[in-house]
């Protein structure tokens, strides 16, 4: 089958992701294992991206066709303590993946900060960090490079009890209920053999929570 030999192509392709934007630390696909930078300084500050608070994009190239990510930030003097940015996003597809524009932390501006973006997939997690500043402001508008592959797609993991990002964060003045009826099976990924790693009544449920509660448009 078609797709069945694309599948087996792919996993032999090494298996790592690419930060492109914001600009990495480093990159070095044998350590980027390693937390929390991918065998980087976390207080490296080679190349400091400024961040709005408003939103920044996030670009990556993935070599797995799922994925979940996870965005997060620190302050430089308290890289122990990361943050979530946003809640946990499961991708389906491959390739260029790109979040247009990913909150910063309005408490933080100003204040030298390093965001972390990981990747855990079938074969474990990976690392890789950019150094920013955040500032105030609406969202920078992404390059043209910022773009999604063909057939990737991508949502929301979080159960709608742990949705809400711990950073940035408002009361939320409604929450949407979500009324997605369980009788939606998840369809079974077959040839990959990767099991389904998110529930899609979830993702319905958290994404209707998230965006009630921030505006944050993740669709
Ligand atoms: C880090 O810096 C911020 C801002 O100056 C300060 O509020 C915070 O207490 C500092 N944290 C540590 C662990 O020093
Ligand atoms: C890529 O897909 C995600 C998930 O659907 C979406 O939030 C994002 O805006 C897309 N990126 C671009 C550049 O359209």
């Amino acid at each position: 089958m078609k797709s069945y030999t694309f599948l087996a192509i792919l996993s032999t392709a090494s298996a790592h992701f690419v930060l492109e934007t914001p600009p990495s630390i480093g990159f070095n696909d044998v350590k980027e294992a390693e937390a929390p930078c991918g065998g980087f300084d976390v207080k490296n500050r080679d190349k400091v991206t400024e961040w709005p608070v408003g939103g920044y994009p996030v670009y990556v190239q993935s070599t797995h066709t799922r994925a979940k990510w996870t965005y997060k930030a620190a302050l430089l003097n308290s890289t122990s303590s990361f943050v979530d940015l946003i809640p946990q996003v499961g991708q389906e597809g491959l390739g260029d993946f790109c979040l247009t524009s990913i909150p910063g932390v309005a408490e933080w501006v100003g204040l030298d900060a390093v965001v972390q973006v990981a990747q855990e997939a079938h074969d474990g997690k990976l690392y890789q960090c950019a150094a920013v500043k955040f500032t105030s402001g609406n969202a920078f508008t992404p390059e043209s490079s910022c773009k999604n592959g063909t057939g990737l797609s991508a949502s929301f993991i979080a159960s709608p009890t742990s949705a809400t990002p711990t950073v940035p964060t408002s009361s939320p003045t409604s929450s949407t209920s979500s009324t997605a009826s369980g009788s939606a099976a998840s369809p079974s990924p077959s040839s990959e053999g990767v099991a389904m790693y998110w529930n899609p009544v979830g993702i319905a449920a958290a994404v209707a929570v998230v965006v009630g509660a921030s505006g944050f448009g993740f669709t």
